[in-house]
């Protein structure tokens, strides 16, 4: 038997509402890039590949990405959707940790949140096959002046490919740092609507 862990020991029972709590204190803080995170992907075969992405929010237990659907990162979730995250805030030398399955999120969310967007990042949206190879810079930059006219004097509607993607986690690691590398390490598991806990080593 594993030894038990007191949840007295932890900083909280609800591991998302303590990591909101902490990205909260690093974006108060004006610390750079607060909301970056790592978020690693797989193929089908098992072979990983990782990218920075910034936290959109959380929505029902889920934690939010804007994406291009069609990316490399888009299409191996779209053939393996279990994706691994770490948010690293070197200032409050914390480190959260988190893994889940991926879902898309409903085309209303996602076109709520195109709305939101400003103009010129509408257009990037259509005018980047986010992934895929490009000729030039040049070649770039005249697809964005194509987009830009077609969609001259309206708004601009979101294209399929571009969307939210909820990340919703059935694992999260609190890690505190400690003396002397002996950090403190908190894994949570999902069980049904709680979490358990346990304190792992450094
Ligand atoms: C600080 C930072 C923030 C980024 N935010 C996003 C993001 O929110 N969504 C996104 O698709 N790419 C974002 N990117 C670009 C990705 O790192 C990556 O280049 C892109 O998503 C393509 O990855 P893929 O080919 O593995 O799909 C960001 C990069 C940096 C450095």
């Amino acid at each position: 038997m594993p030894p038990e862990t007191s949840l007295d020991e932890t900083p909280g029972h609800d591991p998302l509402a303590i990591f909101l709590e902490w990205q909260k204190a690093a974006a108060e803080r004006g610390l750079p890039a607060p909301d970056a995170f790592a978020l690693a992907t797989s193929t089908p075969e098992g072979r990983p590949s990782v990218r920075i992405v910034l936290f959109k929010g959380v929505v029902n237990g889920a934690l939010r990405l804007v994406t291009n659907y069609q990316s490399r990162k888009g299409e191996e979730l779209a053939k393996n959707p279990f994706a691994a995250l770490t948010f690293f805030w070197p200032a409050l030398d914390r480190q959260v940790r988190m893994e889940g399955r991926v879902e898309r999120a409903s085309p209303q969310e996602s076109d709520a949140y195109f709305a939101k967007r400003d103009r010129e990042s509408q257009l990037g949206a259509w005018a980047s096959a986010q992934s895929r190879p490009v000729a030039s810079r040049a070649a770039l930059d005249a697809e964005l002046a194509r987009v830009r006219q077609r969609f001259e004097g309206g708004p601009v509607p979101r294209p399929d490919h571009w969307g939210v993607l909820h990340l919703l986690p059935d694992r999260i690691e609190l890690w505190l740092s400690g003396p002397h590398r002996l950090h403190d390490r908190f894994a949570y598991t999902r069980d049904g609507d709680a979490w358990r806990v346990e304190r792992l080593a450094p």
